[in-house]
């Protein structure tokens, strides 16, 4: 289901997106770094005091309200880059499927708030070559791809031969893997422009086609993998993060001397340090560590907290489409007037959540890029990638078995004609639609199946609502305590502390099945910037204490890593949705006519036009 709230973002800009990036360049890049200004200074420190002074909380957002001012007087400046796009588009042609322009390939750049690097991503282009559209392969065998910490010397000796030979192949077959690694960045980097669209990039991420591009572009890898070892039942492994065991960097791919090493990855993050699938920072306690961080967690607190996650993201926020695949996405799509755009660059549950964490967690701390995970013009250059991808890929699949009407995949022309162009593994270009891959067994692999323990994690309320014997006194209390949260002003600044408000919820849901979902609107943010920030309703109102993924309170989180290319205006425009229906019940609240939000920070600002309730996802 497409989303009907949009929030009247004046600021938006395409979702024309890449990720972070890195010191490190391809010894092969012929880069070119120009400055780019920055028209402020952001000072995001990790917060987790609460209750700014109303009087703080203003001139907060008026200063951060400034910049945008500052970044709408440059927009007006600079004309409007996209404004002749829209008068192109027929705004009543709903047709539109996004399609890469093979043709207009050009080198993709990436962002950073100081400065912009040129890397050339474009496919090699072969003589005579062609396009042919994508057939799924006959034959009814399926190949089950292994957990990566479960695959035996065998497997790991074959899968091992066949990235060696992948490195080995001339850099300009498309099926080396550098070639590889080549199309994420072109596909996330702005290389491409959309078919009908030269002025519109193709970004990949933050939206509906986030997991059918990542599915595709791993089937081939696999493809040309078992061509190289002449085993086309060869299936690539998965990274196992979302079950205790394979919570670490798997081992296969940590030997140094392995085809599978990647030197661009944050060794502070080597097992046994677990990955962290709420925001991808390590927390866990070390014994040469002060423990001043209330954050810290021990091991087994660390993987009950990923657990719960995980269910969140793949259980109780994930009930639509929309919620688990992103938001729509179509070719041309400028801006809100254009009718049946969604030009909102907004990500699904795991896509930003789980998804994003390993990224980070993985990528190497060295700033401005984190590479190679860390950046996705970047993060294809590490085998791991291809693991990691694997189980979110797995996420897919396994989200289509949960019960639930609406866990469905779109079932619009849009989505399902949308396009990726990929070389096989015979070196032939091809066009992929969406509609070939909405099943894996349709495409001959599967997972191995293992245990899903978050399945089993559903939060737990942690405080109990208060009863009526504890008696009136406290109870008034908090009445008058929230109704005084409830005079804040939007748009919420949301930098050091955290914000409470009351949000008055609606009567009655239009059809009986609509998810009620707390909806933040207009969320301004420079994508530049890292930015986490945590949401819980009803909590018991410890500051120093806020409510974690565990507690049932706790209904998600917003994240970003920086992303962009150069084209795109650094301040993007969001909207964020949290289903609540689960959360609601769980603490006994569902007959309240109103609930209290907390706004944790921990990293980065943000400002938040408004927050509603309401009934679609
Ligand atoms: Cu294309 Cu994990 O990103």
């Amino acid at each position: 289901m497409a989303s009907t709230t949009n929030s009247p973002s004046t600021l938006l800009t395409l979702p024309n997106f890449s990720i972070q990036t890195s010191t490190f360049l391809p010894k092969t890049s012929q880069r070119s770094i120009y400055k780019k200004k920055k028209p402020f200074n952001f000072n995001s420190k990790r917060v987790v005091s609460c209750k700014a002074s109303n009087g703080k909380q203003n001139d907060a957002a008026t200063s951060f309200l400034n910049r945008f001012d500052r970044r709408d007087i440059l927009l007006g400046l600079g004309g409007s880059l996209y404004g002749a796009t829209s008068l192109v588009r027929d705004p009543f042609a709903l047709a539109n499927p996004i399609e890469p322009d093979l043709s207009s390939c050009g080198e993709s750049t990436v962002d950073t708030s100081k400065a912009c690097m040129n890397v050339p991503c474009c496919p090699p282009k072969l003589k005579d070559s062609k396009i042919i559209d994508f057939e799924p392969p006959l034959g009814c065998k399926i190949r089950y791809r292994p957990a990566a910490h479960l695959v035996d010397r065998d497997y790991l000796y074959k899968f091992e031969s066949a990235m060696e030979r992948m490195k080995a192949l001339p850099v300009d077959d498309p099926r080396n893997f550098m070639q590889q690694a080549n199309i994420h960045c072109a596909y996330c980097n702005g290389a491409y422009s959309q078919v009908g669209f030269p002025d519109q990039k193709l970004e990949v991420h933050y939206s509906w086609l986030f997991f059918p591009f990542h599915r595709m572009y791993l089937y081939f890898f696999e493809r040309i993998l078992g061509k190289l070892i002449g085993d086309p039942d060869f299936a690539m492994p998965f990274w196992n993060w979302d079950s205790p065991c394979g919570m670490t960097m798997p081992q296969i791919y940590l030997d140094p001397y392995s085809p599978l090493y990647d030197e661009n990855r944050n060794l502070e993050h080597q097992p046994d340090v677990l990955v962290n699938l709420n925001d991808g920072k390590s927390v866990v306690k070390q014994t040469n560590k002060k423990k001043d961080d209330f954050d810290e967690l021990t091991k087994r607190e660390q993987i009950k907290r990923n657990l719960s996650v995980m269910y969140q993201q793949m259980v109780r926020s994930s009930k639509t489409a929309s919620c688990f695949h992103g938001a729509v996405y179509r070719a041309g799509c400028v801006s809100e007037t254009d009718i049946g755009c969604t030009p909102e660059p907004r990500g699904g549950t795991i896509e930003n959540g789980a998804h994003l964490a390993v990224h980070k967690f993985v990528g190497a701390k060295n700033p401005p890029y984190n590479e190679d995970m860390g950046n996705f013009y970047s993060a294809g250059r590490d085998p791991l990638f291809y693991a990691h991808h694997g189980n979110v890929d797995r996420m897919w699949n396994i989200w289509k078995t949960l019960p639930g009407k609406k866990r469905r995949d779109f079932d619009e022309k849009d989505w399902l004609n949308s396009s990726f162009l990929f070389y096989d593994e015979n070196a032939n270009m091809v066009r992929v639609k969406v509609r070939d891959c909405l099943d894996s067994k349709t495409l001959g692999y599967d997972y191995q199946s293992v245990d899903i323990p978050w399945l089993r994690s559903k939060p737990t309320p942690r405080r109990r609502r208060p009863r009526v014997a504890q008696g009136l006194d406290q109870g008034q209390d908090v009445a008058a305590r929230r109704r005084s949260k409830n005079r804040r002003d939007f748009p919420i600044v949301l930098d050091r502390v955290a914000v409470r408000i009351e949000i008055p919820r609606l009567k009655k849901p239009k059809n009986k099945d609509d998810e009620e979902v707390l909806v933040l609107q207009n969320i301004q943010l420079d994508r530049n910037d890292s930015v986490q920030f945590d949401v819980s309703i009803n909590d018991d109102e410890d500051d120093d204490n806020p409510c974690r993924p565990e507690d049932s309170e706790f209904v998600g989180s917003f994240t970003n890593i920086p992303h962009g290319d150069c084209h795109s205006e650094a301040m993007i425009s969001t909207n964020l949705y949290l289903p609540l229906s689960e959360a609601l019940e769980d603490l006994e609240i569902q007959r309240e006519d109103s609930i209290v939000v907390t706004l944790v920070p921990k990293e980065g600002e943000v400002s938040i036009g408004n927050i509603k309730i309401d009934y679609v996802c």
